[in-house]
């Protein structure tokens, strides 16, 4: 089974929602780079400080910082004897995308399967009204998917030429959401 696996999908789609409970179900690494982030906030940690109003803006926080995140998180495990692991929200632009396949090569973890969550921007913003996280006012969630058009969306053609991505449609209950995504892992 595919254990090395990142999703990508616009704000909304179900990453969080998917990842939790397929890192629980096979035991995976589920490294949220946006819960790590609100945590730091949560925390007033120096970090969190700087992450806050960027957040709040729908902005990408800063590609050095997000990567420290995740490189201490991946060294860590690597170090204690390995194991699987699930990238949510994390790569969101080429950089971002390119620093972790220099962290991977290193650690001689490559990417096993990408998995893009596609849904249409009217039902993304619907969900998100309805959660109401700090960030999820109208205004913002329509910054956001822009911000995702622009910089994450080119991670696209970048892993699937690479021949790592593969497509789910994100409409539907979170079971037939997490069946379309189990079917690819082999
Ligand atoms: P992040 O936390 O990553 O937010 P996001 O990408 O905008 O994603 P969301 O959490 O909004 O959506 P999701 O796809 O995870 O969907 P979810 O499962 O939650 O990033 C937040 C901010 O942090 C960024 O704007 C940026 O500032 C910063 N950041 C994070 N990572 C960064 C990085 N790598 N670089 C730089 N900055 C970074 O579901 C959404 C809602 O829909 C929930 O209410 C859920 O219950 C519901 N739902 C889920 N599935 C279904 C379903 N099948 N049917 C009905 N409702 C559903």
């Amino acid at each position: 089974m595919k254990q090395r696996l990142l999703f990508l999908g616009p704000p909304g789609a179900g990453k969080g929602t998917q990842a939790e409970q397929l890192a629980a179900d096979r035991n995976l690494l589920h490294l949220s780079t946006g819960d790590l982030l609100r945590a730091e906030v949560a925390a007033g940690s120096a970090l969190g400080q700087e992450a806050e109003a960027v957040m709040a803006r729908g902005e990408l926080v800063s590609d050095a910082l997000v990567l420290a995140i995740v490189r201490s998180r991946l060294e860590a495990q690597a170090a204690s004897g390995g194991g699987g692991w699930l990238l949510d929200g994390f790569p969101r632009n080429l950089a971002q995308a390119e620093s972790l396949g220099v962290l991977l090569d290193e650690l001689q973890q490559p990417i096993e399967l990408a998995v893009l969550m596609e849904l249409d921007d009217a039902v993304l913003i619907q969900r998100l009204l309805g959660r109401g996280r700090a960030d999820d006012n109208e205004t913002v969630i329509r910054h956001r998917l822009e911000v995702y058009r622009e910089q994450t969306a080119p991670l696209i053609r970048y892993y699937q030429s690479k021949g790592l991505l593969q497509a789910v449609e994100a409409n539907g209950t979170v079971e037939t959401i997490a069946e379309r995504i189990t079917a690819l892992l082999g």
